[in-house]
């Protein structure tokens, strides 16, 4: 385990000398570092259940794959990287893993197959303040993108919410040595030498499953807004989007973070939106959501919303699943007003209109369970 100083403990000998009353110092920056602890590991969360993000540092990368058809090659197949996040006393984490696993999911892609990419458990720095225990853990895509995730887990004391952070980034600076007798490929390290490169982790708190027993197919909208731009200029096509909330009773815990919500309707294709959109939740990835389609059918007989969701009740994909699929028309409901003015292209004067629709009040959709 390597442990990086943190700025703020090496400059505690300075402010030490610095500072006349010792003792009183001493108290002060211990208050202070458990208000840290409170503020890192018990982040204040909003309604989403979300933190600030978390920054972290990724260093000393040091990896090989050998790709040569040869023997044992993938037997050699690792990776070594140091991580250290903002958390107090969590410090640096040395994450390192070998062998197989790699290998397998290298001639996994190599085959055609889906790989599994799984998770390797970080070394170090496994305590936080207060002995909290911080588990960490990272996976690398290693075909063509070098995606690495990295995440952190924890129980925050005060609260007894299972916290998770999980930050990712792409290794695209690296130089790699070759073997002079087997040519294989003996270590790739970041470029330029000792880079230290900043990535940001989204910080959330890890919901439970959904209790069986509320199986509610129904749904409420909220904050319904479309927006629908149009011009008489020939060659733009136009664009439009929208927006809402969807909260189902079966779902308490989930529902405020589901944001559905489509910043580029695909389409019209002869007057209908084709879909299905996704209603996206923040952690992608993560299997503690659903997910959520919806469709935008505009034109023809009104606007129609139609709702789509998949969830399961004890935990992701092995558990109960329950699906809901709903819609209505909602032309009835918008309050629509439009915008234009005039603008200059090519030589011409053309109108631009962004016509918005908003929801009038929050709606129900009846949904039947399938
Ligand atoms: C990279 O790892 C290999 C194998 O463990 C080791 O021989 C080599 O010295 C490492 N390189 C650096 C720069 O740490
Ligand atoms: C990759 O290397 C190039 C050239 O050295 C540099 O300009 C760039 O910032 C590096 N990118 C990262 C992500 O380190
Ligand atoms: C969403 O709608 C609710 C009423 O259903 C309203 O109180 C709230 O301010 C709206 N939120 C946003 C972000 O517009
Ligand atoms: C946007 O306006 C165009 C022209 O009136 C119409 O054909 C289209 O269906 C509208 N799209 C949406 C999403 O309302
Ligand atoms: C929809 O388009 C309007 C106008 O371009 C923009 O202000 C708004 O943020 C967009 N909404 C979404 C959900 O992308
Ligand atoms: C509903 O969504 C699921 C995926 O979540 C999809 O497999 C299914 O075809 C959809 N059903 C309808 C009727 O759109």
């Amino acid at each position: 385990m390597t442990s990086k100083p943190k700025p703020k403990t090496s400059l505690l000998p300075l402010l030490l000398a610095l500072v006349l009353s010792t003792l009183t110092f001493t108290n002060t920056a211990q208050a202070s570092k458990e208000a840290d602890t409170d503020v890192n590991l018990c982040p204040p969360l909003d309604p989403t259940g979300h933190a600030a993000s978390q920054e972290y540092v990724f260093s000393d990368l040091n990896w090989t794959l050998t790709h040569a058809s040869s023997g044992n090659d993938f037997d050699v197949a690792r990776v070594a990287f140091s991580v250290q996040s903002d958390f107090d006393g969590v410090g640096s984490v040395r994450c390192d893993a070998e062998g197989r696993e790699f290998s397998e999911e290298y001639l996994r892609q190599l085959a055609g197959e889906t790989p599994v990419y799984g998770w390797f458990g970080c070394e170090g720095g496994g305590e936080g303040e207060g002995e909290v225990d911080v588990k960490t853990e990272f996976r690398l895509v290693w075909w063509n993108t070098h995606l690495l995730e990295v995440r952190q887990t924890w129980v925050c004391p005060a609260t007894g919410l299972s916290m998770r952070a999980t930050g990712h980034l792409t290794i695209t600076n690296f130089t790699c040595t070759f073997s002079t007798s087997t040519s294989a490929r003996t270590s790739c390290l970041s470029s330029p030498p000792n880079s230290n490169l900043p990535f940001s982790a989204t910080i959330v708190s890890i919901l439970s499953p959904p209790p069986c027993t509320a199986a509610t197919p129904d749904w409420t909208v909220t904050n319904l807004t479309t927006v629908n731009r149009t011009t008489t200029f020939g060659l733009d096509p136009g664009s439009a989007n929208i927006s809402f909330h969807l909260l189902n009773h079966a779902l308490d815990g989930y529902s405020p973070r589901l944001v559905c919500e489509e910043k580029m309707l695909h389409g019209p294709l002869n007057g209908v939106y084709t879909t299905p959109y996704k209603c996206a939740v923040f952690e992608a990835n993560e299997g503690d959501v659903p997910v959520t389609r919806f469709d935008w059918i505009v034109g023809g007989d009104g606007d129609v919303l139609r709702v789509n969701q998949t969830w399961f009740c004890d935990g992701g994909g092995q558990g109960t699943r329950f699906q809901s699929i709903g819609d209505l028309d909602v032309k009835p409901l918008l309050d629509c007003s439009s915008f234009s003015h005039e603008y200059e292209a090519f030589g011409g004067t053309y109108v631009e209109t962004f016509e918005t629709c908003d929801a009038k009040a929050d709606f129900e959709i009846k949904g039947q369970l399938q």
